[in-house]
């Protein structure tokens, strides 16, 4: 039983059948790191609450995964350390980072994460210099750039944002649970968000 291994191979095979490179790079990431995972560590979630019961064991495999993995994610708010978001959004997106600069294991070209938007929120619009792919294993939200209409988007979607491109993403009366992942100028200082 390797919880946490399951889970990265799991992720590894998403973002590989994405079909871009920077999906190859993630999978890659994960993969390597999974060879990493022998004990892993355990961590108390201060999300714990709204993680697990965001998650819905009908739907895509992940859902299981996240939950049997649970004791060992590292889970925080998004990205208070750079103090990017403010705090009270934050709190309300919980996010982990797999592998990354700041990831549990330490990848310096991609970060792969997970990420949970509650319900309620308009988060954006955003922009970063990585290019950016989520997979959304649960809920739904309205989805939209500069360059393309809102449409909502629920399970097994993928959603890809260019390098740069404006985006945002708004839950109402759900949560979106997502994997996501970052290749190209990951770093945190390209990053703004507008209308804080
Ligand atoms: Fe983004």
């Amino acid at each position: 039983m390797e919880p946490l291994k399951n889970l990265y191979l799991a992720l590894a095979e998403i973002f590989d059948s994405e079909g871009r490179e920077g999906g190859a790079q993630a999978a890659e990431a994960l993969i390597n790191a999974s060879h990493k995972i022998k004990q892993p560590e355990k961590y108390t979630n201060p999300f714990l609450h709204e993680v697990n019961s965001s998650l819905n064991f009908q739907a895509h495999i992940l859902n299981r995964l996240v939950l049997k993995a649970s004791p060992y994610i590292k889970w925080g708010g998004s990205d208070l350390r750079e103090g990017r978001i403010p705090d009270d959004l934050a709190n309300r997106m919980p996010m982990a980072e797999l592998v990354g600069p700041d990831g549990m294991f330490f990848n310096e070209t991609v970060r792969v994460g997970l990420w949970l938007q509650n319900k309620g929120i308009v988060y954006g619009p955003r922009q970063h210099e990585a290019e950016e792919t989520f997979f959304i294993f649960n809920g739904e939200a309205s989805w939209e750039t500069k360059l393309t209409e809102s449409r909502i988007l629920g399970p097994n979607t993928y959603i890809f944002h260019p390098s740069n491109i404006l985006h945002t993403s708004i839950t109402t009366s759900s949560f979106v649970f997502t994997a996501w992942r970052w290749s190209g100028n990951i770093g945190f200082e390209k990053y703004t968000l507008h209308n804080k």
